[in-house]
């Protein structure tokens, strides 16, 4: 089953392969020919993750999956949540991003947080939409220079190493996107689609 991949986020694209394998023939965004992407203005991850494979499925005709995912911190009462992507402001980048995360912490001994995914498939006849979790807490400097993103910040429950330092084929074991990935599967073998 070929499925498009609504990101040009290169770290997630080869988040998602690594994890899918062969199962799904995935395809990216640039490959079925669409440059433009949906406008995240939803309120809820679920509703941005479905905004965006929606706007694809709609230009192109095949299964769509995308995501949206989010950072959660106890001591800012879930914030940045849906506005992770943009914590930092109007061209906001990892770096700036990461830099008001630990300057907005700075007085706080509540690091706990975590990572939440959601991802939603749009097909012709069926929408899915999984989601899934990562627990954590984010440290008071960055540490590694592996995946995106917050990762340089972000140590998994159970480990004493940031995602930034821990091999790929580690955070995919335990990711977020991992969790709700795996939900996915289930859901489409559920209903037989042969994948
Ligand atoms: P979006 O889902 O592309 O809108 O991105 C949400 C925000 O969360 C971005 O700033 C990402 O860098 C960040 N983010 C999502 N997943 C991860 C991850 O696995 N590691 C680090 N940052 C992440």
């Amino acid at each position: 089953m070929k499925i498009v991949l609504a990101t040009k986020n290169k770290g997630k694209a080869a988040e998602f392969a690594s994890i899918l394998g062969d199962k799904f023939e995935l395809i990216t965004q640039a490959e079925s020919g669409i440059t433009e992407s949906a406008e995240e203005n939803g309120t809820t991850y679920a509703e941005n993750s479905r905004l965006k494979a929606k706007f694809i499925f709609e230009k192109t005709g095949l299964p769509t999956m995308a995501d949206d995912s989010g950072l959660e911190c106890d001591a800012l009462d879930g914030a940045p949540g849906v506005y992770t992507a943009r914590f930092a402001g109007e061209g906001a980048t990892d770096s700036t991003n990461i830099d008001k995360l630990l300057a907005v912490l700075d007085e706080e001994e509540n690091r706990k947080a975590r990572f939440v995914a959601h991802i939603t498939l749009v097909m012709e006849n069926y929408e899915i939409h999984c989601e899934g979790t990562l627990d954590g807490e984010i440290t008071r400097g960055r540490r590694g220079t592996n995946g995106f993103g917050y990762d340089p910040v972000f140590i998994p429950e159970g480990y004493d190493k940031t995602l930034a330092e821990l091999d790929d084929e580690v955070k995919n074991s335990i990711s977020h996107r991992r969790k709700a990935i795996e939900k996915m599967q289930k859901a489409l073998s559920d209903l037989n689609l042969n994948v």
